[in-house]
């Protein structure tokens, strides 16, 4: 955990997470109550998740990880489909725009081949340009499950076993953990769930062991920084003892 962030005051006296993961949620609830359809409220997400992004870099947090499409979102009308992708082919132009200006590190968890190779393409140029920068990473995930992210780490380390370059009784948890998208990241230290829903969501499921879980009523379009304040403030509250106890 930092103790004073980058960029922000020497008025900051608070901690910030080292890593905040967060389940976008309540868009289409959002666009429901306005009498809109659902994809105004993802349009609406895809804006605070800028204002968010900016806010996290600001105060210090090195990583923030969102969940924007994850691999059961498949079962949604491909017209919302298309407006999500839509949103996320704006957004990743506009970053390699104004890359220089914002200094945003972006990675993708997920697997990106099902996504158009027009996405795909735009992932991985944005990923390539924007890894000079330090101080502060965002992690998209993108037809991501957590699940089907340890599957595919399990089969990447059988592999390994097959050809000899690994051995199944040496297996540690870090080596397991290094073969997942999110290999070489530290842990989320807080994992905020907007909208109210008590679920996981098949989200970071290895990676959030330990990581304290805020969630909130306010549905994600309406998220500001005042309410990420809140969320930082009850993790600050909190007595992290990870399976031990307290000396
Ligand atoms: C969950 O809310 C939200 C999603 C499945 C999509 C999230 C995508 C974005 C915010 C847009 C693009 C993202 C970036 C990073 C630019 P829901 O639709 O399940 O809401 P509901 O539970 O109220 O129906």
């Amino acid at each position: 955990m930092k103790l004073f962030g980058t960029n922000e005051t020497a008025a900051r006296q608070r901690p910030v997470p080292q890593h905040i993961a967060i389940i976008m949620d309540g868009n289409g609830r959002w666009a429901k109550r306005r009498g809109l359809p659902r994809t105004a409220g993802h349009a609406a997400g895809s804006e605070v998740f800028r204002q968010i992004a900016t806010y996290c870099r600001d105060i210090g947090v090195a990583y923030l990880t969102v969940y924007a499409f994850s691999t059961e979102n498949w079962k949604r009308s491909q017209e919302e489909i298309t407006a999500i992708m839509g949103l996320l082919k704006q957004y990743l132009f506009e970053a390699l725009e104004k890359m220089e200006r914002d200094r945003i590190r972006l990675e993708f968890f997920g697997d990106l081949s099902r996504l158009s190779p027009e996405l795909q393409e735009l992932a991985a140029r944005t990923r390539e340009i924007s890894r000079k920068y330090e101080g502060f990473q965002a992690n998209i995930c993108l037809n991501y499950g957590g699940r089907d992210e340890i599957v595919r780490a399990a089969r990447t380390f059988a592999r390994q076993c097959v050809e000899g370059t690994a051995t199944p009784e040496a297996l540690t948890e870090e080596q397991f953990g290094s073969l997942l998208f999110s290999g070489g990241i530290p842990d989320p230290d807080l994992v905020i769930r907007p909208s109210g829903e008590l679920r996981i969501s098949n989200f970071l499921l290895w990676q959030s062991a330990y990581a304290e879980y805020y969630v909130t009523d306010v549905l994600w379009p309406d998220f500001t920084p005042a309410e990420l304040e809140k969320a930082i403030a009850a993790f600050n509250s909190r007595d992290r003892r990870f399976g031990g106890v307290k000396p």
